[in-house]
């Protein structure tokens, strides 16, 4: 799969505000050992290779902490069985890769990023050795989602993972349309933002026009949210009619 050093803009990390991007776009590529606080056993942990040079995806996201831990904890058994999960925006396949080590999942989950992130993605897969378990696919939102991800000729995910996908204005439409195409009847997406900038609270009330969408409580809720990171649910809102 090509990789590019030109990342488009909303993935290259120097022409992001700095306000937006953490601090540690100067680290050196490296590996993250990641318990979630042993919600993943210390001899199973998640390996996450992380590297900057493709663009701001190349690390771990703090609304994908968040996410994560979520995930791990109210989702670990039995819901998520029989389940199609797709993550979108997963950079380094962060929760997707999650949820394929500490959840009990029985399909194989896709993790979905721009070009510059797939081999990222790739090598994460392989480092946790979960190839055939999860898949990376390329998805640039707005475009048709991949074939693989809408499965058996067209059925919608049962299960959408987005975690810290609002933070490039400009993206916002492109990332409307993708849930627009991957939320079907039956669809629940599980989607944490970290609120940055004021624009980004104008995403959530689009995406409340168009949606049911409601904050999920979950123990750390207000901890979280003092650091200004979201968490909601996300459902077609015929669903709720
Ligand atoms: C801030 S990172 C979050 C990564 C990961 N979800 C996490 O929480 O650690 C946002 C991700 O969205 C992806 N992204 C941005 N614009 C996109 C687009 N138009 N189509 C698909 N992915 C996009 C970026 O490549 C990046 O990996």
């Amino acid at each position: 799969m090509p990789s590019s050093r030109s990342p488009s803009p909303e993935n290259d990390v120097f022409s992001i505000s700095t306000e937006i991007v953490p601090e540690r776009t100067n680290k050196s590529a490296s590996t993250t050992i990641l318990t979630f606080d042993d919600l993943l056993p210390k001899v199973k942990p998640l390996l996450l290779h992380e590297d900057l040079q493709e663009g701001c995806g190349g690390q771990l996201w703090p609304a994908g902490m968040v996410l994560s831990k979520y995930m791990l904890t109210y989702h670990k058994t039995g819901s998520l069985l029989d389940k199609s999960v797709v993550e979108i925006g997963a950079g380094g396949g962060l929760v997707g890769l999650a949820v394929a080590l500490g959840c009990e999942v029985n399909r194989p989950i896709y993790i979905t990023d721009q070009i510059p992130m797939f081999a990222l993605m790739q090598k994460n897969i392989a480092l946790n050795n979960l190839l055939g378990r999860v898949d990376a696919e390329i998805y640039d939102w707005g475009t048709p989602p991949p074939s693989k991800v809408l499965e058996n000729g067209g059925q919608h995910p049962d299960i959408v993972l987005a975690a810290d996908c609002v933070y490039f204005e400009p993206a916002f439409p492109l990332l409307l349309q993708t849930l627009e195409d991957l939320i079907g009847p039956s669809t629940t997406c599980y989607f944490c933002f970290k609120k940055r900038r004021k624009a980004d609270m104008r995403f959530i009330r689009d995406m409340t026009k168009k949606f049911a969408v409601e904050q999920i409580s979950y123990d750390g809720l207000e901890s979280d949210q003092r650091e200004g990171i979201f968490l909601y649910q996300v459902q077609q809102k015929d669903k709720k009619q």
